[in-house]
């Protein structure tokens, strides 16, 4: 089931885009003065089919062992992203079928803020080259991705991405041919092997206890095509990917001169039941994820996992008040 097909198309004339522009530029909320806002680059890197379940496997991936023992990803593969992605994107390791011309990795820039009332997402990049590959996604050019979770999600605090991607998810290694899988979390399973957790569900009560606990990761997207106003989509992982009907987020932004700019935002609190409260004192999880160049599910790049805070603490980003 492709949730995205079924919402506009993004495909407008010239000058509908333009008015789209300008439309949520001005329903926009109060733009963020981001100069004087330190941002950090964070490496975006192409992972291939490389799954929670690979990665937990000593004998496919010699930190398995140490992550099991407490050591996060980025603890041993901080600065290695573009080395990892290149080799990933050239098909030596994890990737059967590379795409010619894919580049191994994109370096994002980050920035947060908040304003009492919403957290602000800032982020940048120079478009990558065109692959040669086919358009998988027809209807956008790019996607940029934020998960999020509060630290009910340990896989997440671990790993980011990595705790909803599974080996039998569309186009993974264990996919069997013509599922359907999106992201989950391995909670959502009654068990879990090396090929993921297929369609062993726990009982809907139990989901929706998970669910009420806040036992999802939140996933914060902007579609995006050159000259056409973003369409934030968001939505919550647990059992699958579930779209929201109406997104808690906003998107703002566009592409000037070969860079993207894209500024998610929501609610730091009472954004809905399928959103976490964002408040001071917290550390939570954030990992991102960039479609480029019309690609569809693994074929993207994605971050380790990051930290945010807002106002104060130790965390990768703090989110102060502009
Ligand atoms: C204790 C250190 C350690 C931890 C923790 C760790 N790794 Fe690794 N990882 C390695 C080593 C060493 C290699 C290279 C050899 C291999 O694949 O076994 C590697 C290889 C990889 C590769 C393949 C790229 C390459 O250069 O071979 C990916 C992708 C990867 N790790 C992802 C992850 C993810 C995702 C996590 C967290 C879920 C993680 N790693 C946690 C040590 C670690």
């Amino acid at each position: 089931m492709n949730m995205s097909r079924h919402v506009l198309t993004g495909k407008m004339p010239g000058q509908w885009a333009v008015f789209a522009f300008l439309c949520a530029a001005s329903a926009a909320a109060p733009a963020v003065d981001w100069n004087g806002v330190e941002g950090r680059q964070v490496m975006l890197f192409f992972p291939g089919q490389a799954s929670w379940e690979w990665a937990l496997t000593q004998a496919d991936h010699s930190g398995a062992k140490k992550f099991r023992e407490g050591k996060n990803c980025r603890e041993c593969h901080a600065e290695e992203e573009k080395d990892i992605g290149d080799k990933i994107a050239s098909g030596k390791k994890l990737e059967p079928n590379p795409v010619a011309g894919k580049p191994g990795s994109v370096s994002v820039n980050v920035k947060t803020a908040h304003d009492g009332e919403r957290l602000y997402v800032r982020l940048q990049w120079q478009e990558p080259a065109r692959s040669q590959g086919a358009k998988m996604d027809p209807d956008f050019e790019s996607k940029i991705t934020m998960m999020l979770d509060d630290g009910s999600v340990s896989e997440a605090v671990r790993s980011g991405c990595w705790g909803a991607c599974h080996d039998d998810a569309v186009g993974m290694a264990s996919a069997a041919a013509g599922s359907e899988l999106t992201k989950y979390l391995a909670r959502s399973r009654t068990k879990v092997a090396r090929s993921g957790g297929g369609e062993n569900y726990k009982p809907a009560a139990e989901l929706d206890q998970l669910l009420q606990q806040g036992v999802f990761m939140e996933f914060w997207q902007a579609k995006l095509n050159k000259g056409a106003a973003p369409l934030a989509v968001d939505g919550y992982i647990l059992d699958q990917r579930h779209k929201n009907e109406t997104p808690a987020i906003q998107a703002e932004g566009g592409m000037e001169g070969g860079a993207w700019t894209v500024t998610l935002s929501r609610k730091l609190s009472g954004a809905g039941p399928r959103h976490k409260d964002i408040v001071p004192g917290k550390t939570y999880s954030v990992g991102f994820a960039l479609h480029s160049d019309h690609a569809e599910h693994r074929f993207h790049h994605i971050s380790f996992e990051h930290t945010l805070a807002v106002d104060q603490g130790k965390a990768d980003f703090v989110a102060v008040k502009k």
